[in-house]
């Protein structure tokens, strides 16, 4: 059986940060579900599909193949064949992402690949509804959040460590936008899982934040 880790929180909580540090230590698969989405809104995006038009999701989820492979550790999804690494990561992709992922056809599309390589991979995988949809059964759930001003910040620093101009109260705006859109969808809202731990970063360097999950790991493992 293989073991998995489901970390599931708002924007900028650290989650992806936090599993690929994790993933290292303990050598799993780091399955980041976010960009999956991100390559289904990508694709949304480029046929020329707004985020209003449910229905022509729907019917283009089926045409989007979307894969992931790895290389040096680093997770690289494919959209019908060709490598998107470069492409999902602008503001633009992630608050379509968060749109089309409202729609059950691409949600139930990427659960199923999701599903798969948790079966034949030991994982520690991100995202919104790991916890409480795709890997009910997790071996640790951890729920990570922060204060949306802290986790504001936190973006703010990386874009203007690229040099990307930006502004922190639109950042901080942007945020809060997401979390509520995130958790008031019908489909699998962002939740904390019953079973899940909840841990916040607002206060706790990234290394702190591993350490307490691989605690809870051991801890799961003598259970
Ligand atoms: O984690 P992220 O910012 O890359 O995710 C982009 C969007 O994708 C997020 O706003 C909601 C959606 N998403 C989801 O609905 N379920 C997941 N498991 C992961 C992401």
């Amino acid at each position: 059986m293989s073991y998995s880790i489901a970390i599931d929180g708002p924007a900028g909580a650290g989650k992806s940060t936090i599993a690929k540090l994790i993933a290292k230590k303990k050598g799993y698969i780091y399955v980041d579900t976010g960009a999956m989405y991100r390559a289904m809104a990508l694709f949304f995006t480029e046929s020329g599909i707004s985020a209003a038009e449910q229905d022509k999701i729907s019917a283009a989820a089926q045409d989007a193949d979307v894969t992931i492979s790895y290389e040096n550790g680093e997770q690289i999804v494919w959209l019908n064949g060709r490598n998107v690494n470069g492409l999902i990561r602008t503001e633009a992709v992630g608050n379509m992402a968060s749109e089309s992922s409202k729609n059950k056809d691409v949600r139930q599309k990427l659960v199923e690949l999701q599903r798969a390589l948790a079966g034949k991979e030991n994982v520690v995988m991100d995202g919104r509804d790991i916890g409480t949809c795709v890997l009910p059964d997790a071996n640790v759930k951890v729920y990570l959040t922060a204060d949306s001003h802290v986790r504001a910040l936190r973006r703010y620093k990386e874009l203007q460590a690229k040099g990307q101009p930006c502004d922190l109260e639109t950042i901080e705006k942007d945020i809060v936008d997401r979390d509520y859109q995130d958790m008031h969808r019908d489909i699998s809202p962002l939740r904390q899982a019953q079973d899940a731990v909840l841990l916040d970063s607002s206060d706790m360097t990234i290394e702190e934040v591993a350490q307490a999950i691989i605690g809870l790991c051991d801890g799961a493992q003598e259970a």
